[in-house]
């Protein structure tokens, strides 16, 4: 019975901290379900998770953790009922009031990813303090993904290219991945290592699609509100356990826009052969991108 679930598995594999994935990205998934299960309206689900990705981002703070992504809200969330939308964003503002209150001690960095114009005006003030305030803080950078869609997200910055070729500061004959990547919502981070779905659906449902292009994945059927640290274990033990992959012909893993991403420790070793793409000239793990 997936309710009891976690309850069930093993006890969480250990995670080698000093290998820690560089970003993870969540979709906080499950929240109407878990609501659903306990007999309450999805509202308090929506609070439940909330609730769990204070504990969640601040673990992963306190573990060292460089970046982490959460999907707060699509652009397809406004066909939710108003009741609902209107919840979800009342917990946005009290999360971002309470960060604000918390931000000198706490030294998050926090960004937003998607266009704030159609969320209430006080809630985008609020966005604008918090990232102002936090700017400089050299702690986790926390993005909170808001009216976002990875479609949209793309054709805005398609957009933006094509302005900039008309206006002649671009060449199209010159577009990299790594310029393109400039004009997205998330330039300047590095793209995710580690993409965590909770809830049991296997889909990306229009999050991070560039940025994801070669994330690993892991998915669990754990509703998002249940998502404990020991969950978060096993994700990052999965991720630990997987072999790792070459990222590239640069050996970069990413074309964030100007963060080099984590190709060091995600290289191909062979036995005997050395580290691939690595200063050693080791062999190349063919194909598997
Ligand atoms: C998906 O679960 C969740 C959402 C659409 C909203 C996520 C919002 C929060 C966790 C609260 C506010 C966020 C922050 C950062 C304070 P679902 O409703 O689709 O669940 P279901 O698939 O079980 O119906």
């Amino acid at each position: 019975m997936p309710f009891f679930k976690a309850k069930e598995q093993a006890p969480a594999p250990a995670v080698d901290f000093d290998r820690l994935p560089r970003h993870i990205a969540i979709i906080m998934d499950g929240n109407g379900r878990w609501a659903q299960k306990r007999g309450l309206p999805r509202t308090a689900g929506h609070a439940a998770g909330a609730e769990n990705f204070r504990t969640i981002a601040t673990y992963c703070k306190d573990i060292g953790l460089e970046y982490l992504t959460v999907y707060a809200f699509s652009t397809e969330n406004w066909k939710r009922p108003a009741e609902e939308v209107g919840a979800i964003m009342g917990l946005l503002k009290k999360y971002l009031l309470e960060a604000i209150s918390r931000m000198e001690r706490d030294r998050v960095k926090m960004e937003f990813f998607g266009d704030l114009s159609p969320l209430p005006q006080e809630l985008q003030d609020l966005c604008r303090r918090t990232r102002e305030i936090s700017k400089g803080y050299d702690g986790c950078q926390v993005n909170v993904c808001l009216n976002y869609g990875g479609r949209d997200e793309l054709l805005r910055a398609a957009r933006a290219y094509a302005q900039d070729c008309v206006e002649g500061r671009a060449d199209p004959n010159h577009l990299t991945a790594e310029h393109f990547a400039g004009y997205l919502f998330s330039r300047g981070v590095p793209d995710p290592d580690l993409v965590i779905r909770p809830s049991g659906e296997l889909r990306l449902s229009n999050f991070l699609l560039w940025q994801s292009a070669y994330a690993e994945f892991y998915f669990t059927d754990v509703l998002w509100p249940d998502f404990t640290k020991e969950e978060l274990h096993r994700a990052i033990a999965a991720y630990q356990g997987r072999p790792p992959v070459w990222r590239g012909l640069s050996g970069k893993t990413n074309f964030g826009g100007g963060h080099s991403g984590s190709a060091v420790f995600r290289c191909t070793v062979f036995p005997g052969a050395g580290v691939a793409g690595g200063a050693d000239g080791g062999h190349l793990r063919p194909g598997l991108l």
